[in-house]
């Protein structure tokens, strides 16, 4: 028996030790309430501990390396054996997690396991495409695969808590972190959201190959102004409500075991200290029972927010707001004892806190087994697996974008003999994993040149130059990329920005090609060799420029350890793409922020009106977006017919046939939109209800139907109630959220 239980039962009658081996991990379901057994360990604990080690409970530091190898700085160490630590981040490896583990479970007085935290964000070992690649598959299943995948290899390596999924929705392309997130739409961001809630956290987590999940960043951490990160979100109740909220609400109601506040305040209380936003909403009002963690020094940060003197003032603001545990800022180790003496905090407040987080690893089965997730053995067996590099290849070209296609330019041509790979994304280990990428190490990826050679072996003769790097003056390897350009049969031109480009601190105030990858780019083309662009990026980018004369551009965002053979497969044709993107690509950097889900004003754009002044457009740039949201070409054709929308009661039917009008099968993404034509407010042109990931053959016809409720229909009223208003509603089925057909409705 392990130690931990070993003190629960000597202080416990019989009968009720019986209890608690009876409980399993498996009543442990995610989301599910305290069960009576749970209640009782926890109770049994909390009544052994001193104000200090509940404290610790509630703080968690972070592992650091040195050039040996993983490493604890000694405070930490010394915090870990005195019981003043609940969790760690960064600390991974089956031995090293058991050595830390080893010091909390025979060390410390009361032998409480830690949980080990760990940004697994798209993959662990195996990297599979950025989140927002990822999301542009409109796959559910392979996203939450791509997860269960993760979950799987980080937990044999001691893992048992990954700071994901991200569901900041973000209207926002500047902002570096819309590369771990799910785009502009609330709708298949929630959908999204609780696919990788499920896919980290199954149904439980008694195989061990599941770990806890964590939504972040709470709330509206997408909204930053002028896309700067970290920076004030300032935004209507009603806009909160419709569009930022859901994705989080989603993970609650899919069982998520935690939340992590975020950085920003939202209409001036920032989110680490917001009792509406921590205990109201998101207790209350949701029912979320999982413990609530701040970002990495988000209470300290308090102070420069303005709405705390000092550290002290910011712990029990904090904790009293309905914060659980504090990331690596030590204020509630080091404040909140003085605090509770001061009548500051209420001990009750401290024992909330407490009792989540026991509670959330008693449901890991770390009481039961504090080491199951050290296990050598599976991390031999079941990290970078045959199948899951092969799925990851999947998912690379599953979210592979066709932006542009003209004249056939793409898949390459079977006669082609001689090809171009040019430009500096076209060879780039390192950059292939994107930013955030766990235990994936650069060197296992596979590069756009690899996977083009893997293919080309013996048939095609393929040679590189990098013409420019990716961000900085240098002209001079354009020419040689020019000379290898004329003497190919086709060129595939590889261009992007790094992965560190984007991400946590990386927004960009012009967010078009790095650098002078323009000027290669028009050198290149300017050759007059058949040209297809690849591109590499962690977010929309504004690529007029390039749009215009590039003849075929792909867009493959980043896509991890198999990003080169995946991103082959679509670019000589063995896989047709499917890939929609799901944040809108601005024509300029200025137009920012432009989404598919706008309203009308009262003085619209009318294109059959082009020339009237005092409407709401730019004298410079077309008020459309470059490329619109749900957007994504195929190699085959798809065209849409015969919309009905026909109305029972409450529920709404809407059908459409799709035709497959092309010379080979293809994958399309069927979407439904609604607008409700007159409210009591005013209502979006547009909003996503629904979509369909379809495989039609050439020449086939499906009937697509979605079935919508009533409360579908509903949305949020200046007194933040939700209903439907009554009246007449626009269907829209589509490929894409600017080409659809439409039918009328009432309701
Ligand atoms: C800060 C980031 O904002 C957050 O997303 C991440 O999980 C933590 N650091 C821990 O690394």
């Amino acid at each position: 028996m392990h130690l931990s239980t070993g003190i629960l039962k000597s202080s416990l009658p019989a009968f009720i030790f019986f209890l608690l081996i009876q409980t399993s991990i498996a009543q442990n379901r995610p989301g599910a309430a305290f069960s009576p057994t749970d209640s009782i360990k926890v109770e049994t604990l909390l009544s052994q501990m001193t104000l200090d080690e509940k404290v610790g409970q509630l703080s968690l530091f972070a592992s650091g390396w040195e050039v040996t190898g993983p490493a604890m700085n000694t405070r930490y160490k010394q915090l870990i054996r005195d019981g003043k630590v609940g969790a760690i981040l960064n600390a991974s490896t089956p031995d090293y997690v058991k050595k830390l583990q080893k010091m909390a479970v025979e060390e410390s007085r009361l032998k409480i396991p830690l949980l080990f935290g760990y940004d697994v964000i798209h993959g662990y070992r195996t990297i599979f495409p950025i989140p927002l690649g990822q999301a542009a598959s409109w796959d559910l299943d392979a996203i939450e695969k791509a997860d269960r995948i993760a979950a799987g290899e980080a937990s044999a390596e001691g893992i048992c808590w990954t700071f994901a999924p991200m569901v900041d929705i973000s209207r926002d392309p500047r902002w570096g972190r819309v590369s771990e997130g799910a785009g502009e739409d609330p709708f298949l961001g929630s959908r999204i959201a609780e696919a990788r809630v499920r896919g980290f956290q199954g149904t439980g987590y008694e195989d061990g190959r599941h770990i806890l999940a964590c939504a972040k960043h709470f709330a509206a951490y997408g909204d930053p102004m002028a896309g700067r990160d970290y920076n004030v979100v300032d935004i209507s109740p009603a806009s909160l409500y419709e569009y930022y909220l859901p994705p989080y609400k989603a993970c609650v109601d899919a069982g998520v075991a935690t939340v992590m506040t975020s950085f920003n305040e939202i209409n001036g209380m920032p989110s680490t200290c917001n009792s509406w936003l921590l205990t109201d909403l998101l207790r209350k009002e949701w029912g979320f029972n999982g413990f609530v963690v701040t970002d990495w020094t988000s209470i300290n940060e308090l102070v420069e927010h303005g709405v705390a003197e000092d550290l002290k003032s910011a712990a029990e603001l904090s904790l009293n707001a309905g914060v659980d545990m504090d990331m690596m800022g030590s204020t509630f180790l080091d404040y909140l004892p003085g605090l509770v003496k001061e009548n500051k905090v209420k001990i009750s407040d401290i024992d909330r806190a407490v009792r989540y987080i026991l509670r959330a690893k008693i449901q890991v089965g770390l009481f039961d087994d504090p080491y199951r997730f050290c296990n050598q053995q599976r991390e031999q067996s079941e990290i970078m697996t045959k199948e899951s590099l092969e799925f990851a290849r999947k998912l690379v070209s599953e979210s592979c974008v066709l932006l542009k296609n003209d004249n056939r330019t793409l898949p390459v041509p079977q006669r082609v003999r001689t090809l171009a790979v040019i430009g500096p994304l076209g060879d780039a280990k390192k950059e292939m994993l994107g930013n955030w990428n766990a235990a994936g190490d650069w060197k296992n990826c596979i590069t756009l040149l690899e996977g083009i050679r893997n293919k080309c072996k013996g048939s095609v003769n393929v040679s590189f130059e990098k013409g420019c790097n990716i961000n900085d003056k240098d002209l001079s390897g354009i020419e040689a990329a020019v000379k290898l350009a004329q003497k190919a049969d086709y060129v595939i031109l590889a261009l992007g920005e790094s992965g560190e480009m984007s991400g946590e601190a990386a927004s960009r105030s012009d967010i078009d090609l790095p650098g002078v990858q323009n000027q290669l780019a028009d050198a290149v083309i300017n050759s007059g060799k058949p040209t297809a662009v690849v591109l590499f990026n962690g977010r929309p980018l504004s690529i007029s420029h390039l749009e215009a004369i590039a003849p075929a551009i792909l867009e493959t965002w980043f896509g991890g350890t198999q990003a080169g053979n995946g991103i082959t497969d679509v670019l000589f044709g063995d896989v047709n793409p499917s890939g929609k993107i799901t944040m809108s690509f601005p024509r300029n950097t200025g137009q920012i922020p432009v989404f598919y889900s706008r309203k009308n004003t009262g003085r619209p754009f009318k294109s059959d009106q082009p020339d009237e002044k005092y409407v709401s457009r730019y004298l410079d740039c077309p008020v459309t977006p470059l490329y619109p949201f749900g957007f994504g070409l195929s190699y085959t054709n798809f065209s849409y017919s015969g919309i009905k929308a026909l109305v029972k009661g409450n529920e709404i039917t809407v059908s459409a046939s799709v035709t497959n009008t092309g010379e080979r099968d293809g994958e399309e993404i069927v979407q439904l939109y609604i607008q409700d034509k007159v409210g009591s407010i005013t209502r979006p042109l547009k909003e996503l209800k629904g979509f369909k990931k379809l495989l039609i053959r050439k020449g086939q016809t499906v009937q697509v139907t979605f079935t919508l409720s009533a409360d579908d229909l509903s949305f949020y009223h200046p007194d933040l109630k939700k209903y439907w208003e009554p009246g007449e509603f626009n269907a829209f089925v589509g490929g894409s959220s600017a080409t659809v057909i439409s039918a009328t409705f009432r309701l």
